[in-house]
């Protein structure tokens, strides 16, 4: 039996990221973190019929419970074999606007959080393996105006992706980081609330790579950020 934790799946690139992975029957039990309830339910009645899912209702913004939280779903399945680190927040705001608890949650949810899990994972992961994939984002890789809090803890997702990758190499654990270029979830919208979403990729053309490098797409790549964007039409 394998198992899956996801975060962010209440909605966006996390919904169809676990909904899709649960069709390739990569993994027996899944365990999807997040806030809303509802959301989460909703996206476990659209996964496989024959596979188990765990809610958890965790804030990712308070992340003093994520290794119980973690534990618990180890005690309950038995093993974790793949971390899916995709919530994410953001609050755009300039230099002179933003405040110290706008950069506070946005590092706490975006890297911290992420970064616990990661940690606690790979203590179970250890024994045979696994998989971790992180989300960061083209807003890491090159200047956006207005939203440094957002796009610099994107940037730190993308090193620290590459440094535990070589640190967990040794343990058989993959660690992977995909950074998506504009697509239409709510997040997006607060970023860029008069695109239109019809014009910019949908969350199934992630959740597409990200099952790929999850399964036997990803045996060769590992640790490198992957830039995923919409091909120009
Ligand atoms: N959309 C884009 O253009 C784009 C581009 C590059 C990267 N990304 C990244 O893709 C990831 C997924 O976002 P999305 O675009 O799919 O947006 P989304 O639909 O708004 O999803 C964001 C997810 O993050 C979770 N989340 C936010 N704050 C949380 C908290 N305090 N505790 C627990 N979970 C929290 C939400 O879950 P709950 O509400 O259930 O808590 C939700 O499921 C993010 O990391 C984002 O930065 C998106």
């Amino acid at each position: 039996m394998r198992t899956c934790v996801i975060t962010g799946a209440s909605s966006g690139i996390g919904r169809a990221s676990a909904i899709m992975l649960s069709q390739t029957r990569e993994y027996d039990n899944y365990a999807l973190i997040g806030r809303n309830i509802k959301g989460l339910e909703e996206t476990a009645q659209n996964m496989a019929s024959d596979i188990n899912v765990y809610i958890i209702n965790a804030d990712l913004s308070t992340p003093e419970n994520l290794p119980h939280i973690v534990d618990e779903i180890a005690e309950k399945y038995g093993t974790i074999d793949c971390l899916l680190n995709i919530a994410g927040y953001t609050e755009p705001a300039s230099i002179f606007s933003t405040t110290y608890e706008n950069i506070q949650a946005t590092y706490t949810i975006n890297c911290f959080s992420p970064f616990i899990l990661m940690r606690e994972c790979a203590k179970y992961m250890k024994k045979k393996g696994g998989k971790i994939l992180n989300i960061a984002s083209t807003a890491g890789m090159s200047p956006r105006p207005g939203w440094v809090s957002y796009a610099s803890s994107k940037a730190a997702m993308i090193s620290i992706s590459q440094t535990l990758t070589e640190e967990l190499a040794e343990y058989g654990i993959k660690v992977y980081c995909i950074s998506p270029g504009r697509c239409a979830t709510n997040l997006r919208k607060k970023l860029a609330p008069d695109e239109d979403p019809s014009t910019i990729m949908q969350p199934e053309d992630v959740a597409r790579i990200i099952c790929n490098l999850i399964g036997e797409g990803g045996n060769c790549i590992d640790g490198q950020n992957i830039v995923v964007r919409q091909k120009i039409k």
